[in-house]
């Protein structure tokens, strides 16, 4: 496996393989990873003939306050994981690379309405700096497709509707959660858990999964949610959000919505929490 942390080089790269007639796979990361990427790396592989990652921890998604400097970065492990899974080049940009006239001055793209509510609702920002940098991507690699985690459900259907607006000729391929045994979907972040914590995170996932049970057999949505947000409370768990969305778009659900999921974000001593199910709704 390549790393490349020059554009030029990387162009020149892809060029050869584009003109060889090779489908391009591209699988966007910010690094540390775990078998959640590694099953987008393998979703790449399955469906295209090159496969290339990125990594790089971008600080235009990230909030003031936010884990920008905390981030783990673990560049010699993450390349063997990497090439281990049969990724065919790595590019490793520094943001002097990617945005050599700062942050500020950086054009940046803005998804409407989906990038609103849930995590946009209390990481103001966070979405524009998501697009932003993958439509930077789309536009350095070109690639056939690329893959984006189900864990991050409102940033894959951000990033569904900026493909879609923005006309890439891009197959978006959304890959299911990869989880531990004990239910809690991987994450970087959970490495900032102690033990103790990382015994309640479980907690989560366990109660999504009885709501959506609940959901399913048809209680009232508003029960549902109000006795969720007390069980994760009365857990430990403190909730940021709990909502019930379409699946398609993530709209609000109306009665004649059947295709749902329900996601959460929650706070646990230094790490906020993320994940979601999907729910068919009688
Ligand atoms: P990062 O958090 O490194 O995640 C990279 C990709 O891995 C995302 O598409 C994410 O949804 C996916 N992923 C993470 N954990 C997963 C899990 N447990 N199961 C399945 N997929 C998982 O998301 C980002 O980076 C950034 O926002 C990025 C898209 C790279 C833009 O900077």
């Amino acid at each position: 496996m390549r790393t490349l942390s020059d554009i030029a080089e990387l162009r020149q790269a892809l060029g050869q393989a584009r003109r060889q007639g090779q489908r391009i796979g591209l699988v966007p990361t910010m690094g540390n990873l775990h078998p959640g990427h590694i099953a987008l790396v393998e979703a790449a592989r399955a469906r295209t003939d090159v496969v290339v990652a990125s990594i790089f921890v971008n600080p235009l998604q990230f909030g003031a306050g936010e884990d920008l400097d905390a981030y783990p970065r673990t560049l010699a492990d993450d390349q063997a994981k990497l090439a281990a899974a049969g990724c065919d080049l790595l590019f490793t940009p520094t943001s002097t690379t990617l945005y050599p006239q700062g942050l500020e001055a950086q054009t940046r793209v803005h998804v409407p309405v989906v990038s609103e509510g849930l995590c946009g609702a209390s990481r103001p920002g966070h979405f524009d700096g998501v697009a932003t940098v993958v439509a930077m991507l789309f536009n350095l690699f070109q690639p056939d497709l690329a893959c984006f985690g189900e864990k991050d459900r409102q940033q894959l259907a951000v990033i569904r509707k900026l493909t879609a607006d923005l006309h890439f000729p891009i197959d978006i391929v959304g890959v299911p959660i990869v989880r531990a045994d004990d239910g809690l979907a991987l994450s970087s972040r959970n490495g900032y858990l102690d033990a103790r914590q990382r015994a309640q995170a479980p907690a989560l996932y366990r109660n999504l999964c009885q709501a959506r049970d609940a959901l399913q057999a048809g209680e009232p949505h508003d029960t549902v949610l109000r006795d969720t947000l007390a069980r994760l409370s009365a857990g430990g768990l403190a909730p940021d959000y709990l909502e019930l969305r379409r699946a398609d778009d993530l709209s609000p659900v109306t009665d004649a919505t059947r295709d749902a999921v329900l996601l959460a974000a929650v706070h646990l001593g230094p790490a906020r929490l993320i994940d979601n199910l999907t729910v068919s709704l009688p």
